[in-house]
């Protein structure tokens, strides 16, 4: 897909990895319709551009008003989109068990439902199109559930469903469904608790702006399913393959898991060679 000249709605635009496609984006001389809840952060984004580049949209995509206002907006523009990319996300590192219903509420709403309800309101629009796409950036717990991020992974793997399911139905039409799965990155969207993490486990993390170029490609190539750094995509694949070898591997970081997702008691505290047991992701 030659991006040159096309309107590209792109929600999570000021995060580490989206402000990151932006600039991809508009480097290819994409519109990219830049969407997140905060207008400043947005008003920035769209400084740091050539004017005209990039129109920022204030939107909280778990809200239907909001989500209203943009399906409205985004029709309007001209050319009409062709590509959608959700690269919003909430996080949630934690233990199971000390998360609450509101924050599972708000997971799967921002997650997977306007996921679900943006690429329906989009689908007409991106239809009229001969060549289209809707591109969902993943995660790699969305192939294989990690220890404290287990409802986190639920969002991922429902996400990687919906797309899935969406390609396969939508085969013989113009719009190509892609699923781009990046590992660790360094963004915000880590807590200072998910940084130690991924120190102590030895887990490599991407800068966002590689990241970033990676899945533009993936976008011009029309690649539908994508997983980041090696060996996360060993790893994902091991997952669907044979999980006990990935159950049994995890199961010996545990301790040092629980905790850095903040449950862990002295008895669990992690004996330093849990800290060289590479399963990085
Ligand atoms: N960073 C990683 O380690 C990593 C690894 C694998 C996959 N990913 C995935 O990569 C994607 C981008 O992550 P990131 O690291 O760039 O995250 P980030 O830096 O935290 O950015 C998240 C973006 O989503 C927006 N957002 C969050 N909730 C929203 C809502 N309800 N409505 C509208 N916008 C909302 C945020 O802006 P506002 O706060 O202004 O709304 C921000 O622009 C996500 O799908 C994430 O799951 C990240």
């Amino acid at each position: 897909m030659d991006l040159e000249g096309r309107t590209v709605v792109l929600t999570g635009a000021t995060g580490g990895i989206g402000a990151a496609m932006v600039a991809a984006l508009v480097a290819r001389g994409a519109h990219v319709l830049a969407v997140a809840r905060h207008p400043e952060r947005l008003n920035a984004l769209a400084r740091r551009h050539p004017a005209g580049a990039v129109t920022p949209f204030a939107a909280d995509l778990t809200d239907a008003i909001d989500r209203a206002a943009l399906f409205t907006h985004a029709r309007r523009l001209l050319p009409a989109p062709s590509v959608l990319v959700l690269a919003h996300a909430r996080p949630a590192f934690g233990l199971f068990a000390a998360q609450g219903d509101d924050e599972f509420d708000a997971l799967v709403r921002t997650n997977l439902t306007a996921p679900m309800q943006l690429i329906r309101c989009l689908l007409p629009v991106l239809q009229t199109h001969t060549q289209a796409a809707v591109v969902a950036i993943g995660s790699t717990f969305g192939s294989l559930a990690f220890p404290g991020f287990s409802a986190y992974s639920a969002s991922k793997f429902g996400l990687r469903g919906l797309i899935e399911g969406l390609g396969r139905e939508h085969a013989d039409g113009p719009v190509r469904f892609q699923y781009l799965a990046p590992r660790a990155t360094k963004t915000p969207f880590n807590a200072p608790a998910v940084d130690a993490l991924n120190q102590a486990l030895g887990t490599h993390v991407d800068a966002p702006e590689p990241v970033a170029e990676t899945l533009v490609r993936a976008i011009e190539r029309g690649t539908r399913r994508r997983q980041l750094g090696w060996p996360e995509a060993l790893f994902a694949r091991l997952n669907g393959l044979l999980p006990a070898l990935i159950d049994r591997s995890l199961a010996r970081q545990l301790p040092l898991i629980r905790l850095h997702a903040g449950g862990a008691t002295a008895a669990t505290t992690p004996s330093q060679e849990h800290r060289h047991d590479p399963l990085p992701l």
